[in-house]
């Protein structure tokens, strides 16, 4: 989307990323904001005062917790009306990564599915009315390599896999629930990113995963609905 031509036409394109605060999520919306549209980042914890003032003037910030609907309910309406052209559901955590089958816990299983899997669904439906106003129309899961029915060989990571396997298959869901009004909902791997998530091991840095993932949206079709996508490949 030419973000010039936009403005001019007096509609700036717009993209809204939760976890905006931090590792890839951080680095959507400096990518974002660097090729001119405004950012709305739907964060728990406070961008740094330098992050925030380097995406410049139409940048927003809005407190946002994946385990609090009333938050996103307030979220919610403080943008009603507002187009918003791309949705950005990347806030997600990585518990008990190390846990062995008899380890994994109840509450941090819940909390993983609550976090990765059901927060950004049920942002996803209070903002479908500002998606339908925006003009890409692109809903974006940030998934992971663990929710691959593929190819899979790391071990361990339970709740992570099963509550990433999910939310892919919830978008699923959603690309058939919403393709008459002209949603794509697509979800990407980022790859393995050098973040605190990984504890800043990984082959990618954040700008080379973003860079490489809005290479994908920017070529995104309607042919893509329902896709898993990793560096234009559609996974498993
Ligand atoms: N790094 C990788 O290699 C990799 C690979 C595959 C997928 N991913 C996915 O990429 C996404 C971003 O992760 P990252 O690597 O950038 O890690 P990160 O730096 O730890 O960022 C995680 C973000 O999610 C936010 N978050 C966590 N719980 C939240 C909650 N309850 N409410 C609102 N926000 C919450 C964090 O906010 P706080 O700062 O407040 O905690 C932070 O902004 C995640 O969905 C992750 O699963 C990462």
């Amino acid at each position: 989307m030419d973000a010039e031509r936009k403005k001019e036409e007096g509609h700036m394109p717009t993209v809204l990323i939760t976890g905006a605060n931090s590792g890839i999520g951080l680095e959507f919306a400096r990518q974002y904001a660097a090729r001119g549209w405004a950012v709305i980042a739907a964060n728990r914890s406070p961008f740094k005062p330098a992050d925030y003032a380097q995406l410049g003037y139409d940048a927003t910030e809005i407190r946002y917790d994946a385990q609090d609907d009333k938050k996103a309910a307030e979220l919610a309406l403080r943008l009603k009306g507002r187009p918003i052209d791309v949705v950005i559901l990347n806030a997600g955590i990585s518990e008990e990564t190390e846990a062995a089958p008899e380890e994994v816990t109840a509450e941090s299983f819940e909390r993983s599915m609550m976090v990765n899997t059901y927060a950004p669904l049920h942002l996803a439906a209070l903002l479908e009315d500002n998606l339908k106003m925006g003009e890409a129309k692109l809903l974006v899961g940030v998934s992971s390599l663990a929710a691959d029915t593929g190819r899979y060989d790391v071990p361990r990571q339970f709740a992570y896999r099963a509550s990433k396997a999910a939310l892919n298959q919830m978008w699923r869901n959603l690309a058939v629930e919403w393709k008459d009004w002209g949603c794509t909902c697509i979800t990407l791997r980022p790859g393995r990113v050098r973040t605190r998530m990984t504890g800043y091991a990984g082959d990618l840095s954040v700008e080379q995963a973003v860079s490489g993932m809005i290479g994908v949206l920017d070529r995104a079709t309607p042919e893509d609905n329902g896709a898993f996508i990793w560096h234009g490949t559609e996974l498993a």
